[in-house]
């Protein structure tokens, strides 16, 4: 149980208190309380929020040196999420994960990471000049989205490198499948090393045992989350958890200060305040009803002709060791439809609005903010989509073998940091990519930042466009172009 009071919200009590103070604001913001802004915003967003949209000063406390009412919240984040320390960001966990990877890695240091990582991943390695060494995702054949990775691959690729400094990992991705990461825990371990998780799809994970197992209980030295996404708090605020041991808090401390604004909104860092208090004390709850509405949603919309939304029967497959029922995942290849295509349809037809869409699904992130009403409005609109899409041809996925990856001769921070040039992908053989090109599906790079150009990936390329599948990634939408290192040339590794 809880060692603290969870019941308690420090930060937003004292912003409370602050505005029942009535306090005449000779601070910043500008806009005071909102008396400087134009009516035309104020009166859509209301004045109490604006009263309460404050700046560093004693009673509020500073997120760079906590000392009261934010190192109160934060203590209770850690209590709540079974963390030796949390830290809030107001950078989402975008933020929060390039802190996270400068705490471990430094300029040159290895650190293993899933091929297939979200682009703040490669900010943290840019940032930190690190040297990745990547690991390949399981792929769903059928849905056409890429997985996770096993035990088996993080032991293998540290037995190669056994000079590693850290293991990241994502727990859940996107479409909620998580890994064996208690495992991988244990394994990284072995080297001595911290296991950093993205867990921005998971801030809910610790609240109830039917999800898959969060992060911190499974043994992970950080894991940064998006709050945000999936609890009760506002956009941009994350919270990045850590445990002592294998990491350098002080060290955590200071870059997080260092990329943090000297501004941080007081409305979001209350707002995290009061999202964990509510996830702390009625989380449970809320989550089995969550749960039991996914349920009630993935059974409704697989008797729909068409459609096919994936559930624990993925447990069956390579690199899937928990789902997370939550995320409720629509194929729509069986219609005819692409994802995009459903996704502007709901959209436009039925202001329904998916949190994605790729090739063949969309996705559909459901949370205690989500009603059977609401839930009923989205099962009624894909019925009626269904009816009216379902004599077109079923689109076949195909998912063309993956191309080797291919050797790297440039961190991805030097590459970055190259002179580069624009050349026709067909005439770069041998060149030093400066951009990544991804496959989708199952949306995986195929070519990282500061990797050879081989022959392998340009007919892959035009194996995929011959297909009539998507490459992306290049600054030429039509990827005909790619960016390379112009002040570098690699022969003889073609
Ligand atoms: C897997 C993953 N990690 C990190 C992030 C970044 O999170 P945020 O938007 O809170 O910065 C995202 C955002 O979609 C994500 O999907």
């Amino acid at each position: 149980m809880y060692k603290l009071d969870q019941t308690k919200t420090p930060l937003f009590d004292a912003l409370l208190e602050y505005y029942n103070n009535n306090t005449i604001p000779f601070h910043v913001p500008g806009h005071k309380k909102g008396d400087g802004m134009h009516t035309k915003f104020r009166d859509f967003v209301g004045t109490n929020v604006l009263s309460i949209d404050v700046t560093v000063f004693k009673q509020v406390d500073s997120l760079h040196k906590p000392t009261g009412p934010i190192k109160a919240a934060q203590e209770l984040a850690a209590d709540a999420y079974n963390a030796d320390y949390t830290f809030f960001s107001i950078h989402g966990t975008s933020g929060a994960i390039q802190a996270m990877i400068m705490s471990v890695v430094g300029q040159g240091d290895k650190i293993i990471i899933p091929r297939n990582v979200h682009k703040s991943v490669t900010a943290g390695v840019i940032l930190s000049g690190a040297d990745p060494v990547y690991m390949q995702p399981e792929i769903h054949e059928e849905v056409g989205v890429a997985l996770n990775v096993t035990p088996e691959t993080v032991r293998n690729t540290l037995e190669i490198h056994r000079d590693a400094k850290a293991v990241l990992i994502v727990n859940p991705t996107y479409y909620g499948v998580s890994t064996d990461i208690k495992k991988i825990a244990e394994i990284v371990h072995e080297y001595n090393i911290p296991l950093i998780v993205d867990e921005a799809h998971g801030p809910h994970l610790q609240f109830n045992k039917k999800l898959p197992i969060s992060g911190m209980d499974a043994g992970a030295d950080i894991c940064a989350q998006s709050t945000h996404k999936i609890v009760g708090s506002m956009t941009q605020s994350s919270m990045l958890q850590v445990r002592k041991g294998l990491v350098d808090v002080n060290r955590v401390k200071t870059v997080m200060s260092l990329l943090q604004t000297t501004s941080p909104s007081y409305i979001l860092l209350a707002s995290l305040d009061a999202a964990r208090m509510q996830l702390a004390t009625e989380g449970e709850a809320l989550l089995d009803a969550t749960i039991e509405l996914s349920k009630y949603a993935r059974d409704r919309i697989n008797s729909i002709k068409g459609f096919y939304c994936f559930g624990e029967e993925v447990l069956q497959k390579e690199g899937v060791y928990g789902f997370d029922p939550t995320k409720i995942t629509i194929t729509s290849k069986g219609l005819g439809l692409s994802g995009y295509e459903l996704e502007r349809i709901l959209a436009e037809k039925y202001f329904i609005q998916p949190e994605m869409s790729d090739l063949y699904n969309i996705l559909c992130v459901f949370s205690f903010g989500d009603t059977k009403e609401k839930v009923d409005k989205l099962i009624s609109a894909l019925e009626e989509i269904s009816a009216e899409e379902c004599c077109k041809i079923p689109r076949k996925i195909n998912i063309i073998g993956m191309p080797h990856i291919p050797e790297r001769v440039l961190t991805p921070r030097e590459a970055f940091n190259s002179k580069t040039v624009s050349i026709p992908l067909v005439d770069s053989l041998g060149q030093i990519s400066a951009e990544f090109l991804m496959a989708y599906p199952p949306g995986i790079p195929i070519l990282c930042p500061g990797e050879i150009v081989t022959k392998e990936i340009v007919d892959y390329v035009q194996e995929l466009k011959n297909a009539n599948l998507y490459v992306q990634g290049t600054e030429d939408p039509e990827v005909v172009n790619i960016k390379v290192v112009s002040d570098l040339q690699i022969s003889n590794m073609i």
